[in-house]
């Protein structure tokens, strides 16, 4: 029997999350199919009580339910735990198990672009949102110890810092007095919104003090290559978009419901075909 898999959001029309993973599927030659799934707050446990009662054996859990959804699962996975948000879950006879892949899926796709150790690297995190707080401590749990966070409100990434593990350094820096420090950093980690189509003409600082060769990478992958990573790249730094984070992350999510490695470079080609682009990375 086909193994039915899907995604939890809302919106969700937008998702690519079904083209990749059905993809994968075809290309693995696994009878599995994955669908999109509309699910307001106010229906979000009884959703939930579906994929039990279904049989769904996979979910992926989007905007606005990854933090809400853990409550009506029976088991959070410790990263995930600390993230404070689930984007994925695994339906094993009947027990659900709520993981994150988003931070460890950035940072596999952030290892295979650097194609050099990163774990001595200094680190900038620029935002303190719920996409940062899954890198930072993803990080944090791949032995990444130097991590510095700028955001607009600096509480916010004082709050990040205050739950990190004891081994991870971190200063919590304004976005204005970051830019002038920026050749610090060997590894730059964009996660806020800014620059994001429509708004393609916005970045969240000024990179022109990088250090040259520095890593810059931006979550955001649409558009391909934001005015931030334009920037960066005019200035001699390697820039990496999003793409490959939401493709990984997906891979990880496979992964754990399939016990098999979906092919990633299917997964990138289809999303990158429906983004209509150029992949940009170098
Ligand atoms: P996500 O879950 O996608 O990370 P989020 O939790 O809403 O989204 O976080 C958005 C991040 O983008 C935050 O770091 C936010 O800064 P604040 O903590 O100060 O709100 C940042 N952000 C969004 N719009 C911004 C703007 N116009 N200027 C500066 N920072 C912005």
């Amino acid at each position: 029997m086909a193994g039915l898999y899907g995604v939890i959001g809302d919106p969700i029309s937008h998702s690519m999350s079904p083209l990749m993973h059905n993809a994968a599927f075809e290309k693995l030659g696994i009878e599995g199919s994955y669908h999109p799934f509309h699910v307001r707050k106010e229906n979000l446990e009884n959703a939930i009580r579906g994929v039990k009662a279904l049989g769904i054996k996979g979910m992926n859990v989007t905007i606005p339910h990854k933090t809400a959804v853990m409550e009506y699962l029976d088991q959070i996975d410790p990263l995930a735990e600390k993230i404070g948000a689930v984007n994925t879950i695994v339906n094993d006879e009947g027990t659900l198990t709520g993981y994150n892949t988003d931070g460890l899926g950035f940072i596999k796709g952030l290892k295979e672009f650097a194609q050099e150790s990163i774990e001595m690297k200094r680190v900038l995190i620029i935002g303190a949102g719920g996409a940062a707080k899954a890198i930072y401590y993803s990080l944090a749990e791949q032995g990444i110890s130097k991590i510095d966070i700028c955001n607009r409100t600096k509480e916010k990434a004082e709050l990040l810092k205050t739950r990190r593990s004891s081994f991870v350094q971190t200063e919590v820096l304004s976005l204005d007095s970051v830019q002038t420090n920026l050749g610090l950093y060997d590894i730059i980690i964009q996660t806020t919104s800014i620059g994001m189509n429509p708004k393609i003409g916005e970045k969240p600082l000024n990179v022109a003090m990088i250090k040259e060769n520095a890593i810059v990478s931006d979550i955001i992958y649409n558009p391909l290559e934001t005015s931030l990573l334009k920037q960066a790249k005019e200035l001699g730094a390697r820039t990496q978009n999003g793409l490959d984070m939401f493709v990984y992350q997906g891979a990880l999510s496979f992964e754990k419901w399939t016990g098999r490695n979906p092919d990633i470079n299917t997964m990138k080609e289809i999303v990158l075909t429906q983004l209509g682009g150029q992949h940009v990375n170098r």
